[in-house]
């Protein structure tokens, strides 16, 4: 077990790219930590300067308070695993497993004794003597963690493991990976570019772009209080509605924000351009009773089982709704909109940056 630190990392390829741009990060002892963006946001490259197998361009990287920058992988107590899993076809899955622990010369008993836990752990006991080829997505998976366990590494990186596996084996690898990291409290710093993957998985995420962290915070105070426009819009299905617009001081003296036919209050928001942020569950919709001033008209209605998205426009301006199905709302209606007010973002119109103010 081990944290992990970055200070002020630094990674440029030949070319020019700078993948990660001045990266700090505070892993904790036996924290899941996930790192998530779109892709060729720096998400690998991250990782890979952690595992020892890119040099880091400046910084500089601890393990277990041990400075690595000039450790070689192997020496690193860290253990990976891949999108590909990367087996040996030619190998049973023990072979694949004990590869690493007989390089590193290990008592055969140790040995056998690590694939035993290991299997027992990942339910793959029956499969020892199989090749990977005759084994499914899924059970590669385990077998590819089971290498990983076998090492007892201090660190496990995860790189997109599951991204090979279907919808529903990915639910199910999620719920396994979760149940592992309780079982081992080891270190793991996960990568994904789902974002559902993320705020499931981690203790706290790491929301990355363009080679540059935006937030580093626990599941729900990113969802809760995104820092900026691009995490708002990044984490989230369907995503927050994002409508640029204009603060401005009314007649009475309140701050609104607008935006064609939508208004909000926007106390303590400075005047402006500002974007409003709001999540589609914050926006409730009922029949226009012919008293309201915003009319939507209902584009289109998506049923997703216990609940719909409702895809309502005005003009040029499109937002989304997310309600209970019971509201049984029909396309092509006209609908009134109310916002939740304690729910609402608001972001700086030019850097995007959450504007943090007394009412939100
Ligand atoms: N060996 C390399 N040489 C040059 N450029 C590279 C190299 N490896 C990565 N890059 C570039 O660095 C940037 C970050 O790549 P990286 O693989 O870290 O992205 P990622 O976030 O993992 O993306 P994905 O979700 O697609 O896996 C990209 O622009 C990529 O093209
Ligand atoms: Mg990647």
């Amino acid at each position: 077990m081990a944290a992990v630190i970055l200070k002020n990392v630094k990674k440029s390829f030949p070319g020019g790219v700078q993948a990660v741009k001045d990266i700090s990060l505070d892993i904790k002892d036996g924290e899941f930590v996930v790192i998530v963006g779109p892709s060729g946001c720096g998400k690998s490259t991250t990782l890979r300067l952690i595992a020892g197998l890119e040099e880091i361009t400046a910084g500089e990287i601890y393990i277990g308070g041990r400075l690595v920058n000039n450790v070689l992988p192997k020496d690193r107590d860290i253990a990976m695993v891949f999108q590909n899993y990367a087996l040996y076809p030619h190998m049973s899955v023990r072979e694949n497993m004990e590869f690493g622990l007989r390089l590193r010369k290990y008592p055969v008993e140790e040995i056998a004794k690590r694939i035993s836990d290991a299997a027992d752990i990942l339910g793959i006991g029956d499969l020892l003597d199989r090749r990977p080829k005759e084994l499914s997505g899924g059970q590669r998976q385990r077998v590819a963690v089971g290498r990983a366990i076998v090492r007892k590494p201090a660190v496990f990186l995860f790189d997109e493991p599951l991204s090979n596996l279907d919808a529903k084996l990915r639910v199910q690898m999620r719920v396994e990976l979760s149940r592992l990291h309780t079982e081992l409290k080891t270190t793991m710093i996960y990568v994904t570019h789902d974002q559902v993957e993320a705020v499931t998985l981690g203790d706290r995420i790491v929301v990355m772009k363009d080679g540059v962290v935006q937030q580093v915070a626990g599941p729900l105070e990113i969802y809760d209080k995104p820092a900026n426009r691009f995490v708002a819009g990044f984490i989230g299905s369907p995503p927050m509605n994002i409508i640029a617009g204009s603060v401005v001081k009314a007649a009475n003296g309140a701050t609104v924000f607008a935006c064609g036919v939508l208004q909000a209050d926007a106390p303590g928001v400075p005047s402006g351009a500002i974007s409003l942020g709001v999540r589609p569950e914050d926006i409730s919709v009922r029949p226009v009773d012919g008293a309201d001033s915003a009319e939507f008209i209902v584009d289109a209605v998506e049923p997703v089982g216990a609940e719909s998205y409702l895809y309502l426009r005005s003009g040029d301006l499109r937002i989304v709704s997310r309600c209970d199905r019971s509201a049984a709302i029909q396309q092509g209606t006209k609908v009134a909109i109310t916002l939740s007010q304690h729910k609402l973002h608001f972001f700086d119109g030019q850097t995007g940056e959450r504007i943090i103010c007394p009412s939100v």
